[in-house]
């Protein structure tokens, strides 16, 4: 009989890597409290990200808790828009992305060109965006939302014209279905590609499979994906929601770091992510090696503009302010 021994045991590289992780969380600690700095990560993130981190959530929960610190210096654990978010709303803190810096794919796909000519096209619509947007675009907005306040936010506004909406075309359905309000999307085609691959085929797969389990959704899914769900909201939401809720087993069609995340967190409870290749890599930029070369370097540091920075915060301060 043959029998398999793994080398990495043999040479006790598995204790090793373990040592080798130890050492670098301990070094993240350390900087931390040496420049007075804390770490925001998005429930995205990968999860020796999100343990290291002060404050982990969805964009919305990310706001606010780059809203109350009084710290020197903030480390961003996202993408682009929400680091721009951190840096816009601390002008006097230094704000630092690890990385090259995740880039969201939706947010590059409403530029500030577009909106200005939607704007032209539609002069008496108001503009709310989607924080999934640059600073640059959002400094034209009269409000932004994120998955969590979108429908809150949407129903202040448009009351006698339609709102002029992006960019996501799942958002705007989601808007538009929960609170009967006329949106034109801008631009007609933008859609988030992880949450864009979820199709009502793969859905019914799992769910047949699962008859018993609740489906959760994100509102980037496409729209009928968002009507064969139970609950639909922000990842930050969707958490609170499978904790709170007396159901057994979730469905979830979201990136399938959601569903590993809440598995990891509410054991006596089962998810089943809608499939393992729904991943965004943007989102697992940021490593342990990179925030520690990050905090040592301060560097990349996220900056804006003054003046798009000072008219970003306006429509970023409504939402707060709504929300
Ligand atoms: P949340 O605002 O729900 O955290 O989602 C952010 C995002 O970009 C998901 O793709």
């Amino acid at each position: 009989m043959m029998m398999i021994i793994n080398i990495n045991d043999l040479m006790g590289f598995g204790k090793l890597q373990d040592i080798k992780e130890e050492l670098i969380v301990e070094r993240i600690e350390k900087l931390k409290e040496k420049k007075n700095a804390i770490i925001l990560a998005h429930n995205f993130s990968k999860p020796e990200v999100r343990a290291v981190s002060d404050v982990v959530g969805g964009s919305s929960g990310l706001t606010t808790g780059a809203n109350e610190t009084d710290c020197d210096m903030i480390l961003i654990c996202g993408v682009n828009f929400m680091a721009e978010m951190v840096a816009v709303l601390n002008p006097d803190k230094k704000v630092i992305t690890p990385g090259r810096g995740g880039v969201c794919p939706l947010a590059k796909q409403l530029s500030y060109e577009e909106l200005l000519e939607a704007k032209k096209e539609h002069p008496d619509c108001e503009v709310l965006l989607y924080m999934n947007s640059l600073a640059k675009t959002i400094a034209l907005a009269d409000c932004v939302c994120t998955a969590n306040n979108a429908l809150k936010i949407a129903g202040t506004m448009g009351d006698n014209s339609p709102i002029l909406f992006g960019p996501d075309l799942g958002v705007s359905y989601y808007i538009s279905k929960g609170t009967a309000k006329d949106i034109i999307s801008i631009p007609d085609y933008a859609v988030c590609p992880v949450h864009n691959k979820i199709s009502v085929d793969k859905l019914t797969d799992v769910k047949t499979a699962h008859p018993q389990a609740t489906i959760v959704a994100h509102p980037e899914c496409r729209p009928d994906v968002q009507d064969m769900a139970d609950y639909i909201s922000s990842t930050g939401e969707i958490v609170n929601f499978c904790k709170e809720s007396g159901k057994k087993e979730f469905i979830v069609a979201a990136d399938v770091e959601l569903s590993h995340m809440l598995q990891n967190e509410v054991p006596d409870k089962t998810f089943y992510p809608v499939s393992e290749s729904l991943v965004c890599k943007h989102m697992r930029i940021s490593t342990l090696v990179n925030i520690v070369d990050a905090l040592e370097t301060e560097k990349p540091e996220v900056v804006v503009p003054c003046e798009i920075a000072d008219a970003a915060r306006i429509p970023i301060e409504r939402m707060l302010e709504f929300s």
